[in-house]
C-alpha cells in the first residue's frame, strides 16, 4: 500500500522529467502523436502523387523509398504512399514548408500545401524507422509540422580551402535531412575567388588558381539544391576580404601595392578603393553576371572586417572623405561613412538586378537603406538593432561551428528568445539563422567532420518550437542523425578514421583512436596562436585534424558522471548503492581504465615521428587525469572524503593537464576538475 502510494506520488514527477518521446526525429516536429501499431516490417510502398507533376519531386520520393528499402513502385502488392500537395513550392519565394504525415498499418499519407512541405515530410519519414537493420519497421504516427523560421542556413566556405562539387552536394544532402533550407556559399575571400567569370576571367584564373567552380558546375549545384528545397545565396565579400580580387585586378586596390592571393589567415584589412568609379564599373560587370547566374533574390556582399586603415593611410582617399564630410566628431576621417557610401552604391546596383542585398552586421548604420538584410555575427545586439531599424535579419552569432564548441552551446542561442526586446512587427523581420563553417582549418577531406553532426543542433533550434530545449535528448537524437548522415554519404566519421589509419602507419590504430577521441582542438581561434604557423598550404592531416570538435567519449563520460553526482548524498558522504549507481560506476570505471592504460599502448607509435610526438604529453596526461578520477570514485564509493593534501595535489595535476599540445587539449581535465571541486 505504502509502496503503491509512493509510486503514485512519484509518477507525475517521473513523467515530467522524461524527455518527450520523439524517437529519432531531429528536428523535433511541431506535433507528434505515436501510435502502437506499425507498418509491416517488409511492406513496400508505392507512391501516388496528387499535385502538379514535377520530375524533381518524383525523384525525391524515389530516393526516400530507396533509402528506406521500401521502393514498391513496380510491385503489385505494395501499400500506398499517398502524397497530396497543392502547388510546386519555391524556397526563394518563402513558400510554405508545412506538412502532415501519417503512418498506419495500411500505408503512409503526406499532405502539404506545397511540394516543399512534401520534401520536409520525406525527410521526417526517413528518420522514422525503428528497430535494428534486420527488423526495421515504420511506427504508427501522426505528425503535424511546420518550421519556426523560414531561413535556416549553413555557410560553406570554399574560399579558404576549396571544396569540390562532391563536398557541396553531400552537405546539401545532409542539410535536407535536417530540414536546413539555405546554402550560404561564401565564394570569395582573401585566399580565393571561386567562380568562373566570363566577363572578368582573371578573377577565377588568378584568384581561383587553386580551385574554382565553372558556371556549369554552379548550375549543377543550384539544381541539386533546388531539388532538395534548398535555396543558394552566393556571397562575394566586398570591400574587405577581397585580396583575391586585387590579385586579379590590381587597379581595385586602395594603395599602390600589388597583391597575390593571400597564403595567410587572419583579418588582413586590405580593401578595395571605394572612391574610384572604375571600382564600381568592375563590380557592376561582375554583379550583372553573377546575379544572372544565381537566381535567388537575395545576394550577399559580405562587408565585414575592414577597419579602414588603408583608406585612412591613402592621402587621396582621406581627402575624398574630408571633402564629403565623412569625418567623425573628433575630426578624424570616418571609415564607416565611406563604407556606407560604398554599400549604397552596391545596393543600387543589386536593386537594378532585382536582388536584395545581404551583409554582415558591420554594414548596419545610419544611411543604410532599410531593404538591406543584416546577418548578425558579432552579437545579438546587431540582430535586434537591425530589426528595429526596419531590416530583415539573420542570426549567426552563437552558431559559429568553426570554433570547436559543443553542440549544446550552439543549441542554446535562440534568434527570438522569450525576452527579446522586440515588437511583434520587429520579430517578423528576424528570418532565422545560419550555422557558419569557415574553413581555415577544414579542407575538403575533413570538412564534413567539422560541420556534422553539430550543425543538426542549430537546424533543430531554427525549425522546432522554442520549447524544444532538452539537451540530453538532443544529444541522443544527434547520435542517431550522425549514423543517418553517414548512410547518406557524409564523411564526418570516415574521414577522421582514415587520417588515423594513415598516421598509425601499420601500428594498431585502436590506441591512437582512443587518444584522438579524447582530444579536442583548442577552442575559438586559439589554433592560430599556439606557436604553429598555419598557411593555406599547411596539410591538415595531424592528430588535431582527426580530433573531434566535441569529444563524444568525454561528453558521455561527463553526462554519466553528472547523473551520478546529482545524488544529493554524494556531495556529503557517500553514494547510495543502488543498481543504477553500480551500473554508472562500472561504466565510468571501464572508460577510465581504457584511458588510463592507453598511454603505454600508444607511446611507441607517438615516438615514431615528430608530428605525433607532439601529442605524447597529452597522452600521458590522459593517464594522470584518469587515475585521479578513479581515485575520486573510490573515495565517493567508500564515503571517504579526500584529504586536503590529495585535493591540492590533484588540482595542481589538473592545471598541468589543461595545457594544450599540438593545438589540442584534453576536455577530460575540466570534467574531472569540476567533479573533484564540487
Ligand atoms: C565574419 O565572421 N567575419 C563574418
Amino acid at each position: 500500500m505504502l509502496r503503491s502510494l509512493l509510486l503514485l506520488l512519484l509518477l507525475p514527477l517521473a513523467a515530467f522529467a522524461q524527455p518527450a518521446d520523439t524517437r529519432q526525429l531531429l528536428p523535433v516536429p511541431a506535433q507528434v502523436s505515436w501510435g502502437k501499431a506499425s507498418l509491416a516490417p517488409r511492406a513496400l510502398l508505392k507512391p501516388q502523387l496528387d499535385g502538379p507533376e514535377d520530375a524533381q519531386l518524383r525523384a525525391a520520393v524515389g530516393r526516400t523509398l530507396d533509402r528506406l528499402h521500401r521502393n514498391g513502385t513496380a510491385a503489385a502488392n505494395a501499400l500506398p504512399l499517398q502524397i497530396r500537395y497543392g502547388k510546386l513550392g519555391r524556397m526563394e519565394l518563402f513558400d510554405e514548408e508545412r506538412y502532415s504525415l501519417r503512418v498506419t498499418p495500411n500505408g503512409v499519407t503526406i499532405d502539404a500545401p506545397t511540394s516543399l512541405g512534401v520534401l520536409r515530410a520525406l525527410a521526417t519519414l526517413e528518420q522514422l524507422p525503428q528497430g535494428d537493420a534486420k527488423r526495421s519497421y515504420l511506427p504508427e504516427v501522426e505528425i503535424q509540422d511546420q518550421p519556426r523560421f523560414p531561413w535556416r542556413g549553413l555557410l560553406i566556405d570554399p574560399a579558404r580551402h576549396f571544396m569540390p562539387v562532391s563536398v557541396i552536394k553531400r552537405n546539401l544532402d545532409a542539410m535536407a535531412a535536417v530540414k536546413l533550407n539555405v546554402l550560404h556559399w561564401h565564394l570569395s575571400d582573401d585566399q580565393g575567388f571561386r567562380v568562373e567569370s566570363k566577363v572578368l576571367p582573371k578573377l577565377h584564373q588568378v584568384g581561383g588558381a587553386n580551385g574554382y567552380y565553372t558556371q556549369e558546375q554552379v548550375r549543377e549545384v543550384l539544381q541539386y539544391a533546388q531539388a532538395r528545397g534548398i535555396r543558394v545565396i552566393p556571397e562575394f565579400d566586398v570591400p574587405g576580404h577581397a585580396t583575391a580580387w586585387l590579385a586579379a585586378y590590381p587597379e581595385l586596390a586602395s594603395n599602390d601595392s600589388t597583391y597575390g592571393v593571400s597564403p595567410r589567415w587572419g583579418v588582413l584589412n586590405i580593401a578595395m578603393d571605394p572612391t574610384k568609379e572604375s571600382t564600381y564599373e568592375l563590380l557592376d560587370k561582375l554583379f550583372a553576371e553573377m546575379t544572372a547566374l544565381f537566381p535567388d533574390p537575395y545576394f550577399h556582399i559580405g562587408g565585414d572586417e575592414n577597419d579602414g586603415r588603408q583608406w585612412r593611410r591613402n592621402p587621396r582617399i582621406a581627402q575624398y572623405m574630408r571633402e564629403r564630410g565623412m569625418v567623425k566628431r573628433d575630426g578624424a576621417v570616418d571609415k564607416h561613412a565611406l563604407q556606407t557610401a560604398f554599400n549604397r552604391r552596391v545596393l543600387t546596383m543589386l536593386t537594378k538586378y532585382e536582388k536584395r542585398m545581404v551583409g554582415w552586421d558591420e554594414i548596419l548604420g545610419p544611411g543604410l537603406p532599410a531593404d538591406a538584410v543584416i546577418q548578425s555575427w558579432r552579437g545579438k545586439k546587431g540582430l535586434y538593432e537591425a530589426a528595429k531599424a526596419g531590416h530583415q535579419a539573420i542570426l549567426s552569432n552563437g552558431y559559429y561551428i568553426d570554433l570547436y564548441l559543443t553542440a549544446a552551446s550552439h543549441y542554446a542561442p535562440d534568434p527570438i528568445p522569450a525576452d527579446a526586446p522586440l515588437t511583434d512587427e520587429e520579430k517578423k523581420r528576424i528570418l532565422g539563422g545560419e550555422a557558419t563553417m569557415w574553413s581555415e582549418f577544414a579542407d575538403s577531406v575533413i570538412y564534413d567532420s567539422r560541420v556534422w553532426p553539430r550543425t543538426a543542433a542549430v537546424a533543430e533550434r531554427l525549425w522546432s518550437p522554442a520549447t524544444v530545449t532538452n539537451v540530453p535528448d538532443m544529444y541522443r537524437r544527434l547520435g542517431a542523425v550522425s549514423v543517418q548522415l553517414e548512410g547518406l554519404g557524409l564523411q564526418h566519421r570516415r574521414a577522421p578514421e582514415q587520417l588515423l589509419a594513415m598516421m598509425a602507419a601499420g601500428y594498431d590504430v585502436a590506441p591512437l583512436r582512443t587518444l584522438a577521441n579524447a582530444l579536442e582542438p583548442v577552442k575559438e581561434y586559439k589554433r592560430h596562436f599556439q606557436g604553429f604557423k598555419y598557411t593555406t598550404q599547411t596539410p591538415l592531416n595531424r592528430l588535431v585534424d582527426a580530433a573531434p570538435a566535441e569529444s563524444e567519449a568525454v561528453r558521455q563520460f561527463g553526462a554519466t558522471l553528472d547523473s551520478l553526482l546529482a545524488y544529493p548524498r554524494a556531495l556529503i558522504t557517500q553514494l547510495p548503492h543502488t543498481p543504477e549507481t553500480r551500473r554508472q560506476l562500472a561504466r565510468l570505471r571501464t572508460q577510465l581504465k581504457q584511458w588510463q592504460q592507453n598511454d603505454a599502448k600508444v607511446q611507441p607509435l607517438l615516438q615514431t615521428n615528430a608530428s605525433l610526438r607532439e601529442y605524447a604529453p597529452l597522452s600521458t596526461q590522459l593517464t594522470v587525469v584518469s587515475t585521479l578520477m578513479l581515485q575520486r570514485l573510490e573515495q565517493l564509493e567508500k564515503g571517504k572524503p579526500a584529504s586536503a593534501e590529495w585535493l591540492a595535489a590533484a588540482q595542481k595535476q589538473l592545471e598541468q593537464a589543461k595545457k594544450p599540445a599540438g593545438q589540442t587539449e584534453l576536455p577530460l581535465a575540466e570534467v574531472v576538475r569540476k567533479a573533484i571541486t564540487r
